[in-house]
């Protein structure tokens, strides 16, 4: 049987953790907000309208600050549509997903349902069909205490209190064809430059984040970086990374290595940002803001009828059901996003109900977690403290893809309470590892679980809806010394106390 030796320094450290780095995404599409999170009519809807069932899974889940409310469909929206009394709000065209949207949910509903939830509201302006003045209407009515027209229009909606919203999205995947109102880079950056000026001038502590490229398959990735932080740098604090993955033709061992694109995403973009630092011989570095990441089985979405001719309120679209070998796809993603923490502070898993989510419904029916559930609660649980990248000696595995990659992944977290060790074994055998703890100072195992199935395909549907989760792990600390064994093609995770 193979074998893997980690250390583990407790010295070795990448960064202290930004919870925002568990952070989630909701978009208004499909199902995600209406018949997702939102349905009055439902046995455990709450006052406001929203599923409890859903909130108490949420919560479950540990998403820490959530994006709202787009993605493309931010860039068609006018936010006062989903302001002010629900009986005057329009039903308008959302172009982005050929579907229509009632304004039921709109900023405020959606932050009170926030506090519920315990997460931070992190928005996106939309700078594809809007511009500076929207913007800064937005974040008037949004964080303006009071005493000017749209702080005074918020309270008259029974909202008195500011939203207090810190991070904001610059628009959304602007060099995106499929954009509503996408843009050059060079035109886009401008607009980013002078838009980031002005919500500053407004609220100086802002965070923004400007648009990177949509993916980094896009032919301008790299170069749309540069020329839109040239334009931009003094004005925003994070770029974006976007990145969905999935198998691909059986290709079963590439898509197990998913994770070195997206570590060449990360390295690309650091250097990129970096680059024009140095250029510009700035004092600031720029940070990542990763998003949107998931499993996503774009090719069959781009290929099948789910957007037709109809113009239909939240139409079922992009309902992914993840599989076993997604899900620990997925913990090795979560994995690189931690390891990488010192740049990428904060990240969006993208999304959260119904739309390639983790989360799902039937309108009124049951609630249950899909497999891609298990790794984010779990690490967004057991993470604390400091990331620590340990040092693996393992063999490799080849894929046609990503070439060769270590058969063992690890990353491990230290925080005052505990420390967790998260592994990933991308082989299809189960791997013998021994990893040195002592320098944690930790004297037992307090839980040990992990995600994998004989089945790698194993999902979680309406009608089976635990037929996967999360089991123990085969684990034994003794003198610093911990040894387990990890199933083939497996995540798994240890808190030691
Ligand atoms: O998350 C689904 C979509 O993927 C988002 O709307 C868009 O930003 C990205 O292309």
């Amino acid at each position: 049987m193979p074998s893997a030796s980690i250390t583990i320094d407790s010295n070795a450290a990448v960064a202290e953790i930004d919870r925002r780095i568990f952070g989630a995404f909701v978009e208004h599409l499909g199902r995600c907000v209406y018949d997702g999170i939102y349905e009055p009519g439902h046995e455990q809807a709450d006052e406001n309208g929203f599923r409890r069932d859903v909130t108490a899974l949420v919560k479950e889940l540990g998403a820490t600050t959530i994006r709202y409310p787009g993605g493309n469909f931010v860039s068609g929206y006018r936010w006062e549509d989903g302001v002010g009394p629900r009986e005057k709000r329009p039903v308008r065209r959302d172009l982005a997903w050929h579907s229509l949207e009632n304004n039921q949910v709109g900023l405020n509903e959606f932050a009170t349902w926030l506090k519920e939830v315990d997460s931070e509201l992190m928005l996106a302006v939309n700078l594809g069909t809007r511009g500076i003045l929207e913007a800064l209407d937005l974040l008037e009515y949004t964080n303006h205490p009071s005493g000017t027209a749209l702080s005074d229009l918020r309270a008259e909606h029974g909202y008195p209190e500011p939203w207090g919203v810190k991070m904001w999205c610059l628009g959304n995947e602007m060099d995106g064809p499929w954009q509503t109102g996408y843009m050059t880079a060079d035109d886009y950056g401008k607009l980013a430059a002078r838009t980031g000026q002005a919500m500053k001038a407004a609220e100086k502590d802002l965070e923004l984040v400007i648009c990177g490229s949509s993916g980094s398959a896009m032919p301008t990735f790299g170069e749309w970086e540069r020329t839109v932080l040239e334009h931009a740098y003094e004005h925003v604090d994070y770029i974006s990374c976007h990145a969905y993955y999935q198998e691909r033709g059986g290709d079963l061992d590439s898509y197990l290595a998913s994770a070195a694109d997206m570590r060449y995403f990360i390295e690309t973009v650091v250097a990129t940002a970096d680059h024009v630092k140095h250029r510009r011989k700035s004092d600031k570095t720029i940070m990542l803001s990763f998003d949107e990441w998931n499993i996503w089985y774009l090719d069959e979405h781009h290929e099948s009828d789910e957007v037709n001719d109809e113009w239909r309120i939240a139409p079922r679209q992009l309902e992914d059901v993840y599989s076993v070998a997604d899900a620990v796809v997925f913990g090795s993603l979560l994995m690189t996003l931690l390891e990488n923490h010192d740049r990428v502070r904060s990240a969006s898993l993208a999304q959260l109900v119904n739309v390639i989510a983790p989360i799902m419904t039937e309108p009124g029916g049951a609630a249950w977690r899909q497999t891609t559930f298990f790794p984010f609660s779990v690490t967004s649980r057991l993470a604390r403290g400091r990331v620590l990248r340990p040092q693996v000696t393992t063999a490799s595995v080849t894929s046609k893809v990503h070439g060769e990659n270590a058969v063992v992944d690890c990353v491990a977290t230290a925080g005052d309470e505990n420390a967790a060790v998260f592994l990933f074994n991308r082989g299809r055998e189960a791997v013998d590892v021994t990893i040195d703890v002592a320098s944690l100072g930790r004297e037992r195992i307090d839980e040990a679980v992990t995600l994998w199935d004989e089945d790698v395909y194993a999902k979680n549907t309406k009608d089976d809806p635990e037929r996967v989760g999360l089991k123990p792990l085969d684990a034994t600390l003794a003198e610093g010394q911990l040894t387990v064994r990890l199933e083939p093609v497996s995540w798994s995770a240890l808190n030691l106390a």
